[in-house]
């Protein structure tokens, strides 16, 4: 069965989950395209071939007319996500919705709710879930090869150049509507209650705050912009040498460039003209960020496990680690190397310990290659075949949203979040 697709909201993630119809046909057609911005529409639909009476400006329009699909795949900017969600929900669509699902606990419920009236399949990008690293801890803990959690650690590590792309200059910079514990680990936490499924929560606890990325620490003759600034060249988050020398970030920095929308060329002269325009090449020390630089979280389970999540910005390089320990052994492993080791406990002749290796087989790739093995899942979930284990539907992964919810909280007002109902 080939799955007609309807792409909402055509940004860059929205692109890249619909690339999997170009590489399978077989399986997935782009068959509408909605949008409020005509630009992005009018490339789209030349992309995808889509005519105009299969192109629209609301999800409303959308549902005003007879289903024209049977999946939307939902990758507007996390403050529409619920609103833009329930109509096509309403509607008949399955979604593929972009995380995080929703901002607060009262608007997932809401989305939870208007779910389990129509009985569409939601599944939530929580793409890790699909890189190999990830899954292959996943099987090995299900094979029972460390016993029973008792802890995790897991830390991500952003880096200097992603800190101040969507944390200080971009779209994620503003606590009150993206809190960052929420905007980039809810993946880490999705992980973690993946990892301890069938317990749930009790305790949150969060310490963190915005202490680098401040007016007082700009650097002695810094510019209020990168093109007009006197230290440009020494200052190792110059907009000029992350989003034009080193071609990074284009799809944030030059979202909205014409000929970068397009996938043309553009030249190094209309990259500078367009950045230095915009808010991608602000001083990283004179923003109006305030999420936090740092933020630790600390989970209890109701069996009694601890998990820690560390969020550290501003790291040279980045890259994801974990650690599980277990009643048998443990796991320990850094996402971007791919490999993860198993390590037990073995008294025998004068050893502490035996240790094994295990190469997942993808490095290098920030999602670790799951970002179209999700879409191949989920396309699967929606012919209604067995769901893979990683398969993260509304329901798997509410914890995950509410753990992060209650770390903003406990970092804000100094408190334990107890969950009342564990
Ligand atoms: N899964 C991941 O690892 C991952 C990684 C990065 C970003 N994200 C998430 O993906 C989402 C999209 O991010 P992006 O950078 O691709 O966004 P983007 O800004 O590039 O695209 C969003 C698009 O949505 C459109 N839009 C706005 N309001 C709309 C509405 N009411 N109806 C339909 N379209 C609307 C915008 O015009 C824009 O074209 C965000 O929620 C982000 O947090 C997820």
């Amino acid at each position: 069965m080939v799955v007609r697709a309807v792409l909402v909201g055509l940004g860059h993630r929205t692109a890249c989950y619909a690339s999997y119809a170009r590489h399978h046909p077989e399986e997935m057609e782009v068959v509408g395209l909605v949008d409020p911005d005509l630009q992005r529409l009018g490339i789209f639909s030349e992309k995808w071939g889509i005519e105009d009476d299969s192109c629209f400006i609301s999800v409303e329009e959308l549902v005003s007319q007879p289903k024209i699909g049977d999946v939307a795949i939902n990758g507007t900017m996390d403050e529409v996500h619920v609103e833009t969600t329930i109509p096509l929900v309403k509607a008949g669509y399955h979604v593929l919705l972009e995380k995080p699902i929703a901002s607060s606990a009262e608007e997932l419920s809401l989305l939870n709710d208007a779910v389990k009236q129509t009985g569409v399949k939601v599944v939530i990008c929580h793409v890790l879930r699909y890189a190999p690293f990830y899954r292959a801890i996943k099987e090995k803990l299900l094979d029972g090869e460390i016993g029973d959690i008792i802890h995790i650690h897991s830390t991500e590590n952003v880096s200097y150049h992603h800190t101040a792309v969507a944390f200080i200059r971009g779209k994620w910079n503003r606590r009150e509507v993206n809190p960052i514990m929420l905007a980039k680990c809810c993946h880490d936490l999705d992980l973690l209650c993946w990892y301890k499924s069938g317990t749930n929560p009790t305790k949150v606890s969060s310490m963190g705050g915005l202490h680098f990325f401040t007016k007082e620490n700009a650097p002695k003759n810094s510019g209020e912009n990168c093109f007009d600034c006197s230290i440009e060249r020494e200052c190792e988050y110059s907009a000029k040498r992350h989003y034009v020398d080193n071609k990074k970030w284009g799809f944030y920095a030059l979202a909205g460039q014409k000929n970068y929308e397009r996938g043309e060329l553009y030249t190094e002269e209309e990259a500078i003209e367009y950045i230095s325009n915009n808010e991608y090449s602000r001083c990283v020390w004179k923003c109006n960020n305030d999420v936090a630089d740092r933020q630790s979280v600390m989970i209890e389970f109701n069996d009694g496990t601890i998990a820690t999540h560390d969020l550290v910005t501003n790291t040279a390089r980045a890259t994801r680690k974990i650690q599980i320990v277990g009643t048998k052994g443990e796991i320990s492993g850094d996402m971007v190397s791919g490999i993860f080791t198993i390590r037990k406990a073995n008294a025998t002749y004068g050893r502490d310990f035996t240790e094994e290796e295990i190469d997942s087989g993808v490095a290098d790739d920030l999602h670790g290659g799951g970002d179209l093995l999700l879409v191949k899942d989920f396309l699967s979930v929606v012919r209604g075949e067995k769901p893979s284990s990683s398969t993260t539907t509304l329901s798997d992964s509410i914890n995950s949203h509410l753990i992060a919810y209650a770390a903003d909280f406990s970092m804000k007002e100094s408190k334990i979040f107890h969950f009342d109902n564990n």
